[in-house]
């Protein structure tokens, strides 16, 4: 992609998202997201509790663009909990191909931890170079996660 501008961020709310293209959002991180990605179907569930006004459910859907196009994207979904469960939850983050390296994951990251208050919990894989950035951030990993998966 080439691009001749600076990224703008745009962080879209249960009350404010009525500019969102929901399904951009959908496509970039499913092509983004590379081996770490999830299915479209999954993806837009993710976006759809994000910007839902119902009790306990909510979060935040962040948009990097240049040029109109989407160079950076986040998902944040709320837990509905708090204290021994984090507020929030990182669910997706990704950034295009080839725009990584010029810090908009960090300021992406950044905005989501201003965006939302409370704890965020995300999950990670050991290998995943990913983990660099979160620890850049302040995130730290004193558990293991495991899931009973089904
Ligand atoms: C992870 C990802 C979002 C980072 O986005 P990015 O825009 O390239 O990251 P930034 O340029 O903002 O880098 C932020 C910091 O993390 C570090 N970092 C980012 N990627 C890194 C890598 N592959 N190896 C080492 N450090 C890395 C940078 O050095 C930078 O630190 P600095 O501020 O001290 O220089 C991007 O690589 C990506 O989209 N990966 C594929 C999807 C993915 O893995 N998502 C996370 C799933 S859990």
């Amino acid at each position: 992609m080439t691009t001749t501008e600076s990224p703008t961020y745009k962080i879209y709310t249960p009350q404010h998202n009525s500019e969102l293209d929901r399904n951009q959002v959908i496509d970039f991180l499913y092509h983004h997201l590379d081996a770490y990605g999830d299915k479209r179907e999954d993806i837009a569930k993710c976006i759809v509790y994000a910007l839902s006004l119902a009790e306990g459910k909510g979060g935040a859907v962040l948009v990097a663009k240049e040029n109109e196009n989407i160079v950076g994207a986040l998902i944040l979904n709320n837990t509905g909990m708090s204290g021994y469960i984090p507020e929030n939850i990182l669910v997706y983050v990704a950034v295009h191909s080839s725009q990584r390296g010029k810090g908009v994951g960090k300021k992406l990251v950044k905005l989501a931890t201003e965006t939302v208050s409370g704890s965020i919990a995300l999950h990670v894989e050991p290998q995943n170079p990913a983990r660099h950035l979160y620890e850049k951030m302040g995130f730290t990993n004193k558990y293991l996660e495991y899931r009973l998966q089904r």
